[in-house]
């Protein structure tokens, strides 16, 4: 039996496997799921340790540990590479919106239905269910691997720099392999050559010392909810552009073959705004979708609170006003930077009535991948035989900051193989993964390891 018959005949074994690993609701933001985590890391251990790897264990850091696994091939000339994925989830909220409960995965059709499912327990799986396949077949790996998996990823990978530039020498490789992404449809596969970096504040306005009558301040008292929401309006422009001094200042001009290249890249106008349940898009006019999507950084505001917010009414003028606000940036942009010219612009912009502090949560930075490197072409390879069609190449919007972290510790670049799909609903209600990318991923990884050796 070869390893593509073992991972037909085991198909039952590895959702079920899957099943197990998406029942542990390792929310790796909330305190009170703290234990999950160390369940969730050990339930990966032990997964490595019984698919064959002779070492593999619980590493800690500062904040969720790494699980470190290592298996060296015999034959000398292999190649080594590091595998990585997350075991961490994003919260399941808001709980009311999933129609089966999150962490109680179930198979609707063709499609597994979990929090985790595609981001990333599934994918992280079919890079160890490949890894056994081959083994299972052939007495051991075809090249040596080691595995990386984070359980902070959701959060910001906040201890991961300093594991990784700690662990240099064991986490060794010639090329990192990534599942933790998305292709572009079930039968168009896609391979990532940029990610997009992030920087991440929280704002805080105080106007008031304590909260006030607002019938007998209101009007005379600079409301710093107002004020907050006067200065999060300007942060843009008409034109959907950032106005924060210096923003753009390393923004790269997209040069008109990779304006082209995107352009050519299958996108659907209608069903896009279908998918995001909007009826018309908004943005820098002289970028297409695609383009502001990925290619052009960008400036959300992830919630705003302040105030009275329970049922009923409340007239009171607020002391405070809060928002978390999220920049993604391009390769070039330096997050620590942009992290640095927010703050200040916030200060200048401050209408004379209210202090604001910005304080940023987490930053990444972006990366891009070189294209014409052997390993890229035994993904494409691997992916073209996978699916039935050659792999197209994309920017991603999202960030994996683990990217420029492996290229600036090891020297080495990442092949971004994902397996998700756009409507996966990550980070959202009724995440799922269908399962016949799981089942094509584990192929794809086996066919680009076989290869790489
Ligand atoms: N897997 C995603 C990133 C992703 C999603 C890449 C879809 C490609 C396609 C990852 O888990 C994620 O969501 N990362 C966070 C990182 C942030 C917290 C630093 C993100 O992009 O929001
Ligand atoms: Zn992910």
């Amino acid at each position: 039996m070869d390893a593509f018959a073992f991972a037909r005949a085991n198909r039952p074994r590895f959702l079920g496997e899957l099943e197990e690993f998406l029942r542990i609701p390792s929310v790796s933001t909330q305190p009170e799921h703290q234990p999950d985590m160390l369940d969730a890391a050990n339930w990966l251990r032990d997964q490595l340790l019984a698919v064959g790897f002779p070492r593999a264990e619980i590493l800690p850091t500062a904040g969720h540990p790494i699980v470190f696994a290592e298996w060296s091939c015999r034959r000398p000339a292999a190649p080594t590479v590091l595998l990585y994925g997350h075991y961490d989830v994003q919260p399941a909220d808001p709980l009311e919106l999933w129609r089966t409960p999150p962490f109680e995965p179930v198979v609707v059709g063709d499609d597994l239905y979990a929090r985790g499912a595609s981001d990333d327990k599934g994918q992280l799986l079919a890079q160890i269910k490949a890894v056994e396949s081959l083994s299972a077949t052939a007495g051991e790996p075809p090249v040596s691997i080691r595995c990386l998996f984070e359980g902070e990823e959701e959060s910001g990978s906040e201890h991961l720099d300093d594991f990784v530039t700690a662990n240099r020498s064991i986490l060794q490789a010639d090329v990192a392999l990534i599942s933790d992404s998305s292709i572009l449809s079930k039968d168009q596969p896609s391979i990532i050559y940029a990610v997009r970096g992030i920087t991440y504040v929280e704002v805080e306005v105080t106007g008031p010392a304590g909260d006030l009558h607002s019938g007998r301040y209101g009007g005379a008292v600079h409301n710093p909810i107002h004020a907050l929401a006067e200065m999060i309006a300007g942060l843009h422009d008409s034109q959907g552009r950032i106005t924060i001094p210096g923003f753009y200042d390393r923004v790269q001009v997209l040069t008109p073959a990779e304006r082209a290249g995107l352009a050519r890249l299958p996108f659907d106008r209608h069903a896009w705004l279908r998918e995001a349940g909007i009826t018309t898009d908004w943005g820098e006019p002289e970028y297409s979708i695609v383009e502001r999507t990925t290619a052009r950084p960008t400036l959300d505001v992830n919630g705003i609170w302040g105030g009275y917010t329970q049922p009923g009414a409340k007239t009171v003028l607020p002391s405070k006003a809060f928002a978390k606000i999220s920049m993604r940036l391009v390769p070039q942009q330096d997050p620590a930077e942009i992290s640095r010219l927010i703050q200040d612009h916030f200060q200048a912009i401050a209408p004379p009535a209210v202090t604001v502090q910005v304080r940023e949560l987490h930053h990444g930075q972006g990366a891009i991948v070189p294209l014409d490197s052997p390993a890229i072409q035994a993904a494409a390879r691997a992916y073209a035989e996978s699916f039935g069609a050659e792999p197209l190449f994309v920017r991603e919007g999202g960030s994996l900051p683990v990217v420029a972290t492996l290229r600036r510790e090891l020297g080495i670049d990442s092949i971004l193989m994902g397996f998700g799909l756009p409507d996966d609903n990550l980070h959202a209600p009724n995440e799922k993964l269908h399962l016949p990318n799981y089942f094509r991923g584990i192929d794809t990884v086996i066919r680009f390891l076989s290869y790489l050796a």
